[in-house]
């Protein structure tokens, strides 16, 4: 006879509602209504005559059009189909038809969500408040250290299968031969993560491949074989902040955050500051990215199922998954993963 299992806990969509995540880098919206998607709601995202952005549901009360094709109209957003005007708050104070314009029913307004903009990223909270603040990263906003943006990586997989990828060591050597691991030398050394509420912090000390003189090695620049000293902080539910060469002159940071699309979309950001070689053009690191990052969407897209399954009976985990053990224990003692009711 085989055995039942209970589905597997998946992420919860409705406490990822009270979550902060990032819908677009700054620079993506400017004067024309932007259109993205966020655990599976069509949003508009615009910015207003100060250039302060909002976020609307993208849906217009009067027949459902999508506000997304309208234009900005001072401090409102008008929908392309019969001229309506929505303000920040999703309240529509214009209807061109009226004789009185702005005799507006009280029911015509449309969702409004929490929306900020920090490091470079539109951020959007479905339901506030918003449980997690933003990590701190100084570097970001010290003019001394050049910020390159890369992706953002639209992948047909769930952002938590993207979020693991990231900080995925094992994988390193194997499909990123060259770039960001030695074949020669596949070992994951021993680190440790500790829990602290809902972000995860790790160091690790990982082979780094041979050759990589355009992408500085750390730690132990006298020796043979290069290792890459990391300091990891992951924080629930997709965004990691890791820092390179941490203590020393020359300092490297890398932002990650994934946009939960849908069910088995998502949308990678990957933000990198340093504090020297910054009269390297950005396309270097870009270039460097993209190619990184298509390596690992072919296998991250093959994998099933399309959401991290939360419960450790599920996959089979070794001591070096000890990030992916511990980022599921978080996600479920957090509430941000359940099993289907
Ligand atoms: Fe938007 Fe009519 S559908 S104004
Ligand atoms: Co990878």
């Amino acid at each position: 006879m085989i055995a039942e299992h209970p589905p597997a806990s998946v992420p919860d969509f409705a406490a990822l509602r009270h979550c902060w995540h990032p819908v677009a880098y700054t620079h993506a919206v400017k004067d024309t209504p932007h259109h993205t998607r966020l655990l599976g709601e069509d949003l508009v995202i615009w910015r207003d005559s100060g250039g302060t952005p909002h976020a609307l549901r993208d849906l217009c009360i009067h027949r459902g059009t999508a506000l997304s094709l309208g234009r900005v109209v001072g401090d409102r957003i008008m929908c392309p189909y019969h001229g309506w005007q929505y303000g920040s708050d999703g309240v529509c104070t214009h209807i061109p038809q009226l004789e009185d314009p702005t005799k507006v029913p009280g029911k015509a307004r449309v969702d409004a969500f929490a929306t900020q903009e920090r490091y470079g990223h539109i951020w959007v909270a479905l339901e506030t408040p918003a449980r997690y603040d933003l990590p701190d990263i100084p570097e970001l906003d010290d003019p001394d250290w050049v910020v390159v943006q890369a992706g953002p990586y639209a992948w047909n997989a769930d952002a938590s299968r993207q979020l693991e990828n990231f900080t995925d060591f094992g994988h390193f050597p194997w499909v990123h031969p060259g770039l960001l691991g030695d074949p020669e030398r596949p070992v994951v050394p021993d680190y440790s993560v500790t829990i602290d509420d809902h972000i995860l912090r790790y160091d690790i000390v990982r082979p780094e491949a041979p050759n990589s003189d355009d992408f500085p090695v750390f730690g132990n620049e006298t020796t043979e074989a290069p290792t890459r000293r990391s300091r990891y902080q992951l924080h629930l539910p997709y965004t990691i902040l890791l820092r390179l060469g941490w203590g020393g002159e020359k300092g490297m940071v890398y932002f990650f955050a994934s946009q939960p699309v849908d069910e088995d979309h998502c949308a990678g950001y990957v933000t990198i500051a340093r504090n020297y070689d910054r009269e390297q053009p950005a396309s270097v690191l870009q270039d460097f990215e993209d190619t990184i990052f298509n390596q690992d969407q072919v296998v991250v897209e093959s994998q099933r199922p399309e959401r991290v399954p939360f419960d450790l009976a599920a996959e089979m985990h070794m001591k070096f998954d000890a990030v992916a053990i511990n980022y599921r224990k978080a996600m479920r003692e957090q509430g941000l993963a359940k099993r289907p009711a």
